[in-house]
């Protein structure tokens, strides 16, 4: 079994438990898009549209942000000191356990 479990607090503050996989190569915004989550992705995942940001609310160790999240989050509205991009959060099985919180949209 090489899914994990991922809790994602939405905007109206319902938390949903997803199963992500760990073998399919997706990242955070694509599993929260395959529930049907309103995270929409506009960028397809290149970092350059913050409509992916969450706020991490576990205390796991994330994949360190790498320049262009960084200067995507420096631009993006609502951010706070735990915003990232979804898009740039590959699935895990270090991640078990992630919770995470959406972002207002922008
Ligand atoms: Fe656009 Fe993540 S999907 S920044």
């Amino acid at each position: 079994m090489s899914d994990i479990n991922i809790k994602v607090t939405d905007r109206e503050g319902q938390v949903h438990e997803l199963l992500a996989p760990t073998d399919m190569a997706m990242n955070l915004m694509e599993v929260c898009k395959s529930y049907e989550l309103p995270v929409e992705g506009t960028c397809g995942g290149m970092a350059m549209c913050a409509s992916c940001q969450c706020y991490i609310i576990s205390d796991h160790q994330l994949p360190e942000m790498g320049i262009d999240e960084d200067m995507m989050l420096a631009e993006a509205f609502y951010v706070k000191d735990n915003s990232r991009l979804g898009c740039q959060i590959p699935i895990t099985k270090e991640l078990d356990g992630l919770e995470v919180e959406l972002a207002p949209e922008s």
